[in-house]
């Protein structure tokens, strides 16, 4: 299993290209269910979390192919509507393939999801919305079990807006009879762009962009190309680390819209923002005054960027606190934070960090996707060596991560290791 070996207190300097969004492509990839033929997809980044997406889609019959950034699907064969435990246990988003199959198939059979590891995701606002398009939903055995001969139009008001289920949603409801209402939908940039990429299949949808979706029901869709938006979260994750490290970093390829949360903090840290139509490019001495986040729904700060913000304000000039309203329990990068020298402390869904003068290295375990993200920055900052285990959480989202951070001075090595 692989590690990181990171020798901090390198500034970080030069161009990082951001990739394409994993959590849109993850979005896209099931859509294609309901094409009935091929969808080519670009800028998909070549990711852990891809090829599981792939992985499952390719044992109901989709032909994968993925030659350099561009997904090929073919769903012109789909012969099984099953989604296996193996599989959605490695990666919630395979839930994405409910509403699809369900839709264009009338059945489907998805692994209800655990918990994950910082805690329980429900999947209930999933399931209420299918059953009031008029899917037969029981659970058994662990799985989810759904029939439906035609799905009907239904007005649907999420009490919490959530990404998930306004995909899923979304996914059913084009191919359903008649009209369907989503109100308190999310508008995160994927929900919008998954609109976008059904409307090319021939949905139609009114409202996109908004949290007020109208859904008029057809009867088939047809095969779409999509161009993939960028990776806000992976771009924020580079901004963070320039900031934390010092240094004048741009990075390329993005849609600085979608960052404006993140980057308004960074400013209000003490960083020197620019911005270009595709790029931003942050300059800091990597002296940083505490500023306070809370997550919220897009387009407030991404929980996702909890952790990478966490990791930004341990060496930070005074106190700050960082609430999560989205995941209440999501702080298992807390403890390894620790291990480096971080002073925080947990308080219900907040965390409270008073900046040190110095974190020093040791070894840390990644937990999940973020916290490894956020272990990294640190490692970026401590002194001496920090040893950063179990980075293949870091592999889901991160295309070639210590390759872009050493292209931008970071000392960073990835060794195979037996430790675990
Ligand atoms: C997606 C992202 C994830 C991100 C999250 C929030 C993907 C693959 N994952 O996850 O990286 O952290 O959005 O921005 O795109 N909820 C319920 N019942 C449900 C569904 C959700 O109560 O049936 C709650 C959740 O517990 C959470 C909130 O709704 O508190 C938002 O979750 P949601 O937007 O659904 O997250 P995901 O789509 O799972």
């Amino acid at each position: 299993m692989d590690k990181f070996i990171i020798r901090g207190g390198n500034r970080l300097n030069g161009t990082v290209e951001i990739s394409g969004a994993k959590n849109a492509t993850l979005a896209l990839m099931p859509a294609v269910l309901l094409s009935g033929g091929v969808c080519r997809l670009s800028n998909a980044p070549r990711l852990r979390d891809i090829s599981t997406m792939s992985a499952l889609l390719e044992q109901m019959g989709m032909g994968i192919k993925h030659p350099g950034t561009t997904l090929e699907l073919d769903a012109s064969a789909i012969t099984h509507f099953e989604a296996p435990y193996d599989l959605v246990k490695k990666m919630r988003a395979s839930f994405y393939v409910l509403g699809p199959l369900l839709a264009k198939f009338g059945s489907a059979k998805v692994s209800y999801p655990g918990g994950c590891a910082w805690g329980p995701r429900p999947v209930d606002l999933h399931i209420k919305a299918l059953q009031k398009l008029g899917a037969e939903i029981e659970i058994e055995q662990g799985y989810v079990l759904a029939k439906a001969k035609r799905l009907h139009g239904a007005t649907i008001t999420f009490d919490v807006s959530s990404v998930g289920a306004t995909g899923n949603t979304l996914m059913a409801a084009v191919l359903a009879q008649g009209s369907t209402v989503i109100n308190n939908a999310a508008v995160e940039p994927k929900i919008t762009q998954l609109a976008n990429f059904l409307v090319e299949m021939g949905a139609r949808i009114v409202g996109i962009g908004t949290n007020h979706l109208l859904i008029e029901g057809v009867d088939a869709l047809h095969p779409a190309d999509d161009d993939n938006i960028p990776d806000r979260i992976e771009a924020g994750t580079y901004l963070t680390a320039a900031a934390a490290a010092g240094g004048t970093v741009t990075v390329n390829g993005v849609n600085p819209a979608h960052l404006e949360a993140v980057t308004a903090k960074l400013e209000d840290a003490g960083c020197t923002l620019g911005y270009g139509e595709r790029s931003i490019t942050i300059s800091s001495d990597g002296a940083l005054r505490p500023v306070n986040v809370t997550t919220a729904i897009y387009p407030g700060f991404p929980t996702d960027m909890q952790a990478q913000w966490l990791a930004l304000m341990t060496t930070a000039a005074g106190s700050s606190r960082v609430t999560d309203t989205i995941y209440l329990d999501r702080f298992n990068h807390v403890p390894e934070l620790q291990r480096l020298g971080a002073s925080i402390d947990i308080n219900g869904n907040s965390a409270m960090v008073r900046g040190v003068a110095q974190l020093t290295g040791a070894k840390v375990m990644s937990t999940d996707l973020r916290a490894s993200a956020s272990l990294i920055i640190a490692g970026l900052i401590a002194k001496g060596q920090t040893e950063v285990l179990r980075v293949y959480h870091i592999d889901r989202g991160y295309e070639a991560v210590e390759l872009k951070l050493r292209n931008l001075g970071a000392d960073i090595q990835r060794v195979d290791s037996e430790e675990y």
